[in-house]
């Protein structure tokens, strides 16, 4: 059977751009029969980020809730914490040790610091560690520790598959050929998911509503939806924030019904108050999942020792075969 894995990084509390550009499609894909699905949760890359121990576990557990809220079933999916899989670290270790520097020089995020640093007249490598240096062996470690076919990412995400598929060819050329080479799947129909100031959603432009925040945080969040100074009256364009965040929650037919109350006037409040409304409406049963969870992490922490022992059994697999190929054993 083919193997389905992607790493979700905890860095922060999930926003409906994480849900809409990538929860959702990768836990329907999960519940294709035809794939074995490896979920986990890429504790050890957040560590290069988030450097304070009670944000590092209150964001594991956030995380692990949001993608059962969402609907992950732990039933069918493998579903783990990196950090439990020892294998990965060793594996990665070897991987150093075929991974050209050349290849990591040229990687975005560490390129995108240097850069960074020149402009600012800084040491070229001013603030940059061997985490973020050696980020693209670490993941390669986790995709190919476990032969997986199928890596569902987003398209920043492209490049690092590349470097994945680098490592396991100078791999299979130094010892004889053995890793399963992945294929990135990068959905095409996720396009950008605009935040509250009509830029792409994200963490760092402070722009997100979040995804399981209480009802007031949520209606206030909507709230602050930049519009324009239109009054009701006037016909709207649906080429904004507005309309594009109400569109995600709504149905087909509630889409319609807003275009055409927009060509023939509305007032921003009463969009904003509906737009509250079809949000509410999908994230209320979710958001009580969700909090679930986070009142009881102690079945989080099962859920996630359970999926470690079944990826175990894999990693160890592969593990004793490396081992073997590189003449420890
Ligand atoms: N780098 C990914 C991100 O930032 C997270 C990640 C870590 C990952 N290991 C992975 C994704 C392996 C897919 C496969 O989103």
């Amino acid at each position: 059977m083919k193997r389905i894995l992607t790493g979700i990084k905890p860095t922060g509390t999930p926003h409906i751009g994480n849900y809409f550009g990538a929860i959702k499609q990768a836990i329907e894909l999960s519940k294709n029969e035809d794939y074995e699905a490896l979920y986990f949760i890429a504790d050890y890359h957040a560590l290069n980020t988030v450097k304070n121990p009670e944000l590092f576990k209150k964001y594991t557990h956030e995380i692990a809730a949001t993608w059962l809220a969402c609907g992950l079933d732990p039933g069918k999916v493998m579903f783990y914490k990196q950090s439990d899989i020892p294998e990965v670290f060793e594996l990665n270790w070897i991987l150093n040790n075929i991974t050209p520097k050349g290849v990591l020089n040229r990687a975005h995020a560490y390129k995108a610091c240097v850069e960074d640093n020149k402009n600012k007249n800084l040491d070229p490598d001013s603030g940059v560690n061997m985490g973020l240096y050696c980020y693209p062996v670490l993941m390669a470690a986790d995709i190919l520790l476990m032969q997986s076919n199928l890596v569902p990412v987003g398209l920043d995400q492209k490049q690092h598959l590349e470097i994945t598929k680098e490592i396991a060819r100078y791999f299979n050329n130094t010892f004889g050929n053995f890793f399963v080479s992945p294929e990135e799947y990068i959905p095409e129909s996720v396009g950008t998911i605009i935040g509250l100031d009509g830029r792409k959603m994200s963490k760092s432009y402070g722009n997100t509503i979040t995804l399981f925040g209480d009802e007031k945080m949520l209606r206030s969040q909507i709230n602050k939806i930049v519009t324009n100074s239109q009054t009701p009256e006037e016909p709207k364009d649906t080429d904004c924030a507005i309309f594009k965040i109400f569109s995600l929650f709504a149905n087909s037919k509630q889409i319609e019904e807003m275009k055409e109350k927009f060509s023939k006037g509305i007032g921003w409040g009463e969009v904003k108050k509906q737009t509250f409304e079809v949000a509410n409406s999908l994230l209320a049963p979710m958001r009580e999942v969700y909090n679930y969870y986070i009142s009881h992490p102690e079945e989080i922490d099962k859920i996630l020792e359970n999926g470690a022992k079944k990826a175990r059994q894999i990693a160890a697999q592969t593990i004793g075969e490396v081992r073997k190929l590189i003449g420890k054993e």
